[in-house]
């Protein structure tokens, strides 16, 4: 297969792995061209045939990096093509009731974001002709549209040749340019993802490190063997002689079962809300298996803050 256009050759001072990147906190220029030719090779050959990757409609790649924001591609798969179906438009996610909205997520959780999608469709209905603007600024301006949201939009459906990052991107440019275990701070990830973008292949390289990240360069085991630029890493010859831990820690608070966090019952409340609603407080508290009346009340006014549920009296209802 043909390298990819606008890259330089991979040089042989950087196939050993050890790190050279520069005083300035960029990356050097021969591993970059190397890194940016292997994992576009390797994309190339390996990638993905996902639904969103078919599509430049802008609905539909927000709806994509939305649900792929906290759920794994396999999961959101069936969830997209359905919400589609429903919802096609932003003006038909527009109309319809919140409650409804957040039904339809079901299964995805973090319910939160079904009611940010819809907040962004109503707004574009009320201020962009019921499209997404075309501007990254004007993206930016949507209430729920952040940096990567709106790089992704600018990216995957305007064709903008601009870099932007997620934990999956931001882990194989810092492992792989940088030789670091930890991310730099956003100014420094700003310039590097800006040093790492191959010139006129900006689609190709976030999905490409998108799936790197996802299936080889992955958070706590690493599947260096498989990678296609181990050779020219910069993290790849510490990591294999023990002298760089790249295996990110599980952070402590996963270590609390999760059958007791408050997101386990928040999402729990919506689900019950989605089998019926109105509810009577008391029944809600009675059905999560608790006694404790005030923690419900609490944990009811976050989600009613958060857009999820409506509370009148005694009584809780999708909104
Ligand atoms: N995760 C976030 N965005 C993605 C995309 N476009 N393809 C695959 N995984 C993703």
């Amino acid at each position: 297969m043909a390298p990819p256009s606008g890259l330089r050759p991979a040089t042989p001072s950087t196939s050993s792995g050890a790190a050279t990147e520069r005083e300035d906190g960029l990356p050097d220029a021969a591993r970059t061209s190397a890194v940016q030719e292997a994992i576009l090779t390797w994309y190339q050959a390996n990638a993905r045939d996902l639904p969103w990757r078919r599509t430049r409609d802008p609905y539909r790649v927000l709806v994509a990096e939305v649900m792929l924001q906290q759920t794994q591609v396999e999961r959101v798969l069936p969830k997209y093509e359905q919400w589609l179906e429903r919802f096609p438009t932003l003006p038909s996610l527009a109309e319809a009731p919140p409650a409804e909205v957040i039904r339809h997520w079901a299964p995805l959780g973090y319910n939160g974001r079904a009611v940010r999608l819809h907040g962004i469709a109503r707004m574009c209905v009320a201020r962009f002709g019921g499209q997404l603007p075309a501007s990254l600024p004007e993206l930016l301006e949507l209430k729920g549209v952040g940096p990567y949201t709106a790089g992704a939009i600018a990216c995957f459906a305007l064709g903008q040749q601009l870099a932007f990052w997620d934990t999956n991107v931001q882990r194989v440019l810092s492992r792989s340019l940088l030789g670091a275990a930890e991310p730099p701070g956003p100014t420094a990830m700003q310039h590097l993802a800006d040093a790492a973008l191959p010139p006129g292949r900006a689609y190709q390289w976030h999905q490409a490190l998108m799936d790197l990240g996802a299936t080889i360069c992955r958070a706590r085991v690493p599947l260096c063997d498989a990678c296609p630029a181990s050779p020219a890493c910069a993290a790849y010859a510490a990591h294999r002689n023990g002298e760089l831990r790249l295996a990110e820690r599980r952070r402590a608070f996963s270590t609390q079962p999760f059958r007791t966090t408050s997101r386990y019952f928040r999402g729990r409340v919506v689900d019950l809300l989605r089998e019926q609603s109105p509810r009577a407080v008391e029944d809600v508290l009675a059905r999560l298996g608790r006694d404790d009346l005030p923690w419900l009340t609490s944990l009811l006014a976050a989600l009613e803050r958060d857009g999820l549920v409506r509370l009148v009296g005694g009584t809780v209802s999708l909104p």
